[in-house]
Parts: C-alpha cells; structure tokens; sequence
C-alpha cells in the first residue's frame, strides 16, 4: 500500500522536496518488515542541485563570526533534544536499534555539535621565521563544500554530530544517508531548515549509486568523509581518483579485540565483554569488540560467564525501555549475519548459545537473530578474520603474550582494541604493541568527545571526534608579506 505511506522529503537548498527522478525508497521497520514510510530516491541530478545550493551558501556561511557559526550549532543541538522524542520514534522503528542506545546516541550528536561550537578559535595557523626580509605565516580556510556519506547504524549521531566540524571549519554539506534507514534525517533536514542559513545543510537521500556515486565524483566537492564498510571505502578512494584530486577521509569497519589478562576479576570482564559487543544495536557498531580473547588459566571460567549474561539478554521490540536487543537492520544484514553463523558452523567452531531465530510470536516477523557466541575459535576460521557487523562474538584461548598480541593484529583491520589486566606495564605494552586506532585499557565501547577517533590498516584513515577532525576540513595556505 505504497500510495499510503508517509512521505520523509529530503533537504535541498532550504526545502523539503521529492526528487527530480520521482523515484522513492520504502523503509522498512526490521522488527516486522512493516512499511514505514519512504524517501526520495535521489539521481545524480538532485545531487548536483544539492552541491549547487551549498556552493552558494558557502561564502556568507563563512563570513560569519566563529561566534556567529558557533551560536548556529548550538542552536541545533538544542532542537535536536527537543525534538528528540520524534526522532527516536522513527529512528528505533527504521534502525532497529534500542530505544536507550538510540537516547544516548541523540544526546552524543547534541554534545558534538557543542564540542565544535566552541571550537573556533583554534583553527589558528602559524608563523614561521623562514626569513628577516619577510613575515611568513598560514591560514586555514574551508574547503568549500564537503561530502559526507554515512552509514545504516548510527544515522541520527553520524548526520548531526559529523556535521559539526566541517560547518564550523566553514564549510558547506551534503549528507547522504545510508537506504535502509533514511527516515530520520528528513526530520533532522527540518531541523537545519529552520535554524541555519538555506543551503548551509543540504541531505540527498538514496542508494549508494547514483545518489554516493555522484556526490563522491562531483568536480566541485573537494573534501569526502565517509563511514561505512571497507569495500564501499575502497570503491569511494577509487571513485574520487578517478577525473580530480580529492582529500578523502574513511571510517570503516572493526574486528576488534578485547584481551584478558589472568590477573583480572572474572565478573567484571565477563560482563565487560558482553558490553563491548554491543548487542543493544545488535553488534552494529564498528567499534564493538567481536574477539574476545582470554588466557587458558581463567578461559573456561570467564567463558560460562560471558554465556550466562547473554543468554539472559533480554531480546525484544526496540520500542521498550528493557529490551537489550533489537532485530538486525535490514534483509540484507539480517542474511550476512546468518551466512556467518552458517561458516562458524563449517569451520568447526564450537556454538555455545545463540545462532538461530529467537522463538515466539514477536519473532516471527523480522529480522532477528538470537545473541550469539561461538567459543574455541582458530585465528584462520573466517568468524576469526571478517567483520560480521552483528551480533556473533568469537571467543578465543591464549597461552603467550606474544601470541595473543600476533593474534589481536592478525586481522585487515586495527579500529579499536581492549585490553583487560591490573598490572600496568602489561597493560601499556600491550598498548603500544595493538595494531589499533583507539584503545581501552579496563573498559569497553565509550567514546570520549575530544578523544580522536579512528582506525589504522583497512579500518580507515584520518581521525574524528577530536581537534584534528576540525582541522581536517581546512585547506593550509602560506603567505609571504615583503617587509622591506
Ligand atoms: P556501506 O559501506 O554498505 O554503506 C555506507 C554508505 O555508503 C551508505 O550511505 C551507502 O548508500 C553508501 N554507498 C554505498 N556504495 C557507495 C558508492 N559506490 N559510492 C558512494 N556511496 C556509497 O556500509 P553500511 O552497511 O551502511 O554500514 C556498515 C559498515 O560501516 C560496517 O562495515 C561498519 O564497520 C562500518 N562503520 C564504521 C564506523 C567507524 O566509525 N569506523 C562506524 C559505523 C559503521
Ligand atoms: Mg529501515
């Protein structure tokens, strides 16, 4: 009954509008595969419209006082917690993800878009003493528009927080939403709408290609960031070498390790573990530690624990405050994740809880998938080497330091990585020698705002969250004053 569904228009140049292709995208809520509502189907087209509109925004925009800019930000952030209700109803139902991560994640894009508001100032440049007969020194200045393409997990976190730093740098942006759940940024497209200056935030909703596609080989878009999957990373580095030079950044996928040490208080680590997993977004989150690797002295007893407390995960509609886990976000998620499951199986992995559909009238609609575990995992099984993006955690038993460190950098990937012991030079020698970009010694998951963010290896390149990720909009230019 597509001619009733509720219509989420995208934002282009200071309107809600279809697209010029009349095509849309229907969402589909993964808890019951009911339909939500849909979205324009953006063609290279609109995406051109949507670079133009930034384009003409872009120098008043950067006319204005840090102040001015700042005061803008701000102001969105404090929208966004009014309207934060709305949001989450049409964010939990497209994403799938919990009611209370999807709370926290609204809360964290508000405090980004703080964090830049206040940032200003610090785009300073230098001055170098290169010669008496001159005054040498730098400017930073925005690149003009930028691009940025964002994943299906965190849509509502990554549209408005990952839009602070280039606004702020004074920049212009086109977002583009991931396809399975758009629905959110057209509430958030109202919110900009209303706040910022026509053109300043333009969102194009629509596939990868030609909607991605376009925005990524636009001539005059400069400056790409994406997250997303490694391949889509890869396709995107390529695309955007292809007829220009483009500064390109990438936030990619994880296969995470979380190390223990024998010396750690067993309750604690389990249930760290559990944490770090991330299951209240069904394991969707790039950071979520999905290797757990515990030393044979405490192995079996740290993995009975790690299986009770999931099995007692509380699965069930993301709408309800107590469920700790959702359905997988999408069809084509849904079976990536049981194809895994599928290979655990081949490979000889050993299944400890978990690995079907969770059973009972709620579940038989939907994309759901039981929390689960796989233990006495060998570093060549493909459950040990390829990011599964769901909620599958590979358990592993180590003897040597050397071993396990080998292990943990064994992977294409270095985003994040835990590391679990009470003594301290274990602790930071382990540190230094993870191959990662952001690591936790005795935690799991946080993210810091200020603390950068980023991965090493196929994880990615360049760094978000911190000061640096302000900076990575801005072009350096050097001027030479004769002063005599
Ligand atoms: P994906 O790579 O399939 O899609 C991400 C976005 O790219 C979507 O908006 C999609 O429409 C767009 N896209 C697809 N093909 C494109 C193309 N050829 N040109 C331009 N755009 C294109 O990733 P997905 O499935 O949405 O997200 C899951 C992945 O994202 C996982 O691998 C996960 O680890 C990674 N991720 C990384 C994070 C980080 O900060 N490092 C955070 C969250 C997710
Ligand atoms: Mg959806």
């Amino acid at each position: 009954m597509a001619a009733n569904l509720q219509d989420f228009p995208m934002l282009i140049d200071g309107e809600m509008t279809a697209s010029r292709t009349g095509e849309w995208m229907i969402s589909v809520n993964p808890a019951n595969e009911s339909e939500l509502g849909r979205t324009p189907a953006a063609g290279a087209e609109d995406v051109n419209r949507a670079v133009e509109a930034a384009e003409a925004a872009q120098p008043a925009w950067a006319e204005l006082t840090v102040f001015e800019r700042g005061n803008l930000l701000r102001k969105v952030a404090g929208a966004l917690r009014e309207r934060a209700k709305e949001l989450l109803d049409v964010e939990v139902a497209d994403t799938g993800n919990t009611i209370g991560s999807l709370k926290a994640d609204v809360e964290f894009a508000a405090q980004g878009l703080e964090f830049y508001a206040g940032l200003g100032t610090e785009m300073k440049g230098e001055t170098i003493p290169a010669s008496s007969a001159n005054l040498h020194f730098t400017l930073l200045e925005p690149y003009g528009v930028v691009g940025r393409i964002i994943p299906f997990n965190h849509p509502i976190l990554f549209a408005a927080g990952r839009m602070a730093a280039p606004l702020m740098a004074g920049n212009t942006i086109v977002i583009k939403p991931a396809e399975t759940s758009p629905l959110s940024a057209s509430i958030f497209g109202d919110i900009c709408r209303r706040i910022l200056p026509r053109g300043v935030v333009n969102i194009v909703t629509g596939f990868g290609n030609p909607a991605g596609d376009a925005l990524v080989r636009h001539p005059r878009v400069k400056r790409i960031a994406f997250t997303g999957s490694v391949a889509t990373g890869i396709a995107i580095q390529r695309a955007a070498a292809e007829k220009s030079v483009k500064s390109v950044t990438l936030e990619l996928g994880g296969k995470n390790p979380l190390i223990v040490f024998p010396d750690v208080d067993l309750d604690t680590v389990a249930k760290a573990a559990v944490g770090g997993m991330n299951f209240s977004w069904q394991g969707q989150s790039c950071g979520s530690t999905s290797r757990l690797m515990v030393h044979e002295s405490i192995y079996s007893r740290v993995l009975e624990r790690v299986s009770d407390i999931t099995k007692s995960l509380k699965v069930g509609d993301p709408k309800d405050p107590a469920s700790q886990m959702g359905p997988i976000n999408s069809a084509r998620q849904y079976e990536k994740v049981k194809y895994y499951i599928g290979q655990g199986k081949e490979e000889g992995a050993r299944l400890v809880t978990g690995g079907g559909r969770p059973s009972g009238k709620d579940f038989e609609r939907g994309y759901w998938i039981e929390p689960t575990i796989f233990a006495d995992v060998q570093g060549d099984m493909r459950i040990a080497r390829e990011e599964i993006f769901g909620p599958v955690l590979s358990v592993f038993r180590w003897d040597k330091v050397d071993d396990v460190l080998k292990l943990a950098n064994s992977t294409d990937y270095g985003l994040t990585a835990s590391i679990w012991t009470n003594d301290l030079k274990t602790a930071l020698n382990a540190a230094r020698r993870v191959r990662s970009g952001f690591v936790w010694i005795n935690q799991v998951s946080a993210h810091y705002i200020g603390v950068p963010f980023g991965g090493y290896s196929n994880s990615g390149t360049g760094r978000e969250e911190g000061l640096s990720e302000l900076l990575s909009y801005l072009e350096h230019k050097s001027v030479n004053v004769a002063l005599r």
